[in-house]
This record gives C-alpha cells, structure tokens and sequence, in this order.
C-alpha cells in the first residue's frame, strides 16, 4: 500500500518536471518587452539574450537568421502584456504574472488556461507587428500584401466597413467599376509564417510523450492567436475623385488601427470557452478540436487566496466594485471572504475662476470617494 503511495507520487513529480520543463519555455521571450527596447539587434545580442535563458534554442537561430524582426517581437512582447493586463485587470487572476518573465510562476507553465491565453495572445501579438512592419517597410522579408485574387467587393458587401458612412451618397450610387484594389494590405500571412518560424520552438527532445504532447498544445495555442490576427482583417477603403466624389475607391484588408486588442478580445472569448484535453499516447493531439480553440491541460486553480505552488497570488486587498455582479464584484472577487468599505474624504481646488492675469480664484470642495477592498 505504501509502495503504490510512493510511486503515485514519484509520477505526480516526473509529470511536474515535465510540465515545468515545457511549460513556459517558448514565452520567455515575452521578457524582451522590458530591459530590450531600443537594442540594436546584432548576431551577438541574440546568442547573449540565448545565454540569459529568454530564447530558445531554434528563437536564437531565427533571431541571427533575421536580426531585423526582432525589434517587432520587442513590441510584441510589451503588447501580449499590456493587453493581457487590460482584458484580465479585474479578475481573480489579473495576468500582473505575465511581468515576471521568464521566471514565471507555476499558472503560466503547467498548461492552464492562463497560459493558453497567453501563447496565443503572444503570437497574437507578434503577427500584428510583424504585419505592421512589412507595411511600414522595416521588414526585408516582406511588404504589402498582394491583393486578393478576386473582384473588389461590390457596394453592399461594403456596408460593414468603417468608412462606408462617409460617402454613402455618392458611394452607393457609383458603379462596380470604381473599385480596385489598393492601398498597402497588411500581409498578415507573411507576417504570420514569420511569427511561426520564431515562436514555434523546438519539441522537447528528452521529455518523452507527455512533453511532446504539451508541446503540441502550446503551438497549437499559438496558432490560435495568429489565426485571431487573419480573422481580424477587415476591409479599409478610402475615397479618390474630384473634391472627394467618391468615383473612385480603392481598397485594401487592413489590421486597423487599434492594435493587437482587437485579436485580443477574439482571444478572450476563447479563453471563456477553453477546452481540457489530456495527453495521448504518440504526443499527438486528438483531431476533433477546432482550430480556433483555445486548449489547456491543467484545471487552474480558484485563484482566491496565495498559493505559490499553484501560481496563485490570491485576491486579499483587490479592490472591487460595490454594485457589479460580474467578475469585478466585490461578492466574486473576494471570493465569498467580503470585503471592507474605506470611505475617503478628498479636498480640493474647485470651480475656479480666471480674475484677472496672474490671479485665479478658486473654492475648496469636500468629495467623498469609496473604495472597496477584498478581506
Ligand atoms: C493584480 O493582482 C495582484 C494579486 O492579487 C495584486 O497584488 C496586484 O495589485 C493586481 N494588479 C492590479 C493592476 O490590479
Ligand atoms: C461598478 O460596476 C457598475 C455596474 O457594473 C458599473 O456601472 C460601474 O462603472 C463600476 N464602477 C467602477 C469604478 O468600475
């Protein structure tokens, strides 16, 4: 009896040094976002960023291979965290881990959902800009995208597209003719063979089936994110003619404007509807899950109070918000614990008003501010 004890436990720790093994190895580069700003990329920066643990073995090849993509996975990194941070800032895991890379805690290499969210935000992340770098014509490997095969949409195919408002007049009475395609397109496939090639690191060699396996679920993650980034694409027209007649409207499928968040979102909603999968003999994944899908190996824990073990940093001390009933409540939040009301009484200058030069004349004003915070 106390044998089987034994070697259940002894699994449980082989499974866990596999698990730490993989785990987070293809996202330590997510640490260049902090001390790598501005670096002028030489072969030797990339084998010293390789020596400091933040690449991995086939990262650092590519990073020699093509020094000038790595300024793009620079801001890449600092976008996976700013956007993870933002999507996550009022949940029971706030992704505020995501900064301690590459030592990352156990959520962000034991297969969780966190992490799927994570290795795909970060592909995420890097097709859009890489994307924007062939745009921009900082990228040797590529430019603008080449326009789709097929005709320009025709005028009702347009209405979803931003700037189909502006001239909706003219547009709608002008023919199928005055469309073609042009622009600069962001050539998010390029951009995303590019990210592939960097993030896809090399499968564990030593870690047998269950490394491999994981393995096989963080690059599918990964692609999941970029996938995210070619859904996002949409179509960007603008207008030519005489005094903005609109005769002539060339157009072009573009990322936006808004970043990398708007994958983000698409991402977060796989996170919602992320699914378990268990490893497999071969390493390979099951065939039935979707693409799109978001997949994890580990449930992850509540994340309600500190366990270092389980990468939880617990909610004690988070504020929430006394009147939601969503994650940011105080009732969700605080898991249950409750919560103390610290009123605040803040005075300040107010309602001034301009005198004459030099003198402005100002009231004192009493505001009451209310914070909540998770006991
Ligand atoms: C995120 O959560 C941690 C742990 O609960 C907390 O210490 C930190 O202040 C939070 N960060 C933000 C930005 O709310
Ligand atoms: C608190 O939640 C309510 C209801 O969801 C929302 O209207 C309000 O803006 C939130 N307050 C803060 C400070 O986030």
């Amino acid at each position: 009896m106390r044998e089987t004890t034994t070697s259940a436990a002894g699994k449980i720790c082989l499974l866990l040094v596999l698990f730490l093994f993989d785990g987070g190895a293809c996202i330590k580069w997510l640490a260049l976002g902090r001390a790598w700003d501005g670096l002028a990329w030489t072969r030797e920066a990339c084998t010293e960023v390789r020596n400091l643990g933040l690449l991995e073995r086939k990262q650092a090849k590519v990073c020699r291979a093509t020094l000038d993509v790595m300024p793009s996975f620079v801001q890449a990194a600092k976008d996976t965290s700013t956007v993870c941070q933002k999507a996550f800032q009022n949940r029971r895991w706030n992704c505020s881990s995501i900064d301690r890379a590459p030592d990352y805690t156990s959520e962000l290499v034991t297969g969780t959902r966190e992490q799927a969210f994570v290795y795909a935000m970060s592909a995420a992340a890097a097709v859009w800009r890489l994307a924007r770098g062939c745009a921009l014509g900082s990228l040797a490997a590529c430019t603008c995208a080449t326009p789709p095969r097929r005709e320009p949409p025709s005028p009702s195919a347009l209405i979803s597209s931003s700037s189909y408002s502006k001239n909706s007049m003219s547009f709608a009475l002008s023919s199928k003719n005055s469309f073609k395609w042009g622009g600069c397109g962001d050539d998010v496939r390029s951009a995303s063979r590019m990210a592939k090639r960097f993030l896809q690191g090399s499968s564990p060699q030593s870690a047998g089936a269950v490394g491999k396996f994981l393995h096989a679920v963080n690059m599918h993650n990964n692609r999941a994110g970029r996938r995210a980034v070619e859904q996002s694409l949409t179509l960007e027209c603008k207008c030519h003619g005489v005094s903005g007649s609109c005769s002539v409207r060339t157009c072009w499928r573009g990322l936006g404007s808004s970043g990398p968040t708007v994958a983000g979102a698409r991402l977060l909603r796989r996170y919602a509807s992320a699914m378990e999968v268990t490893p497999r003999t071969g390493g390979r994944l099951p065939p039935l899950y979707h693409l799109d899908n978001l997949l994890y190996t580990t449930k992850s824990p509540d994340y309600c109070l500190p366990d270092k073990m389980k990468g939880s940093l617990g909610t004690i001390g988070r504020q929430c918000n006394g009147s939601s009933a969503g994650y940011d409540g105080c009732e969700y939040l605080c898991c249950g614990r409750g919560h103390v009301t610290k009123s605040q009484e803040i005075i300040e200058r107010c309602e001034c008003k301009y005198i004459s030069c030099c003198y402005v004349k100002c009231k004192t004003c009493r505001r009451i501010i209310t914070n909540y915070e998770c006991n």
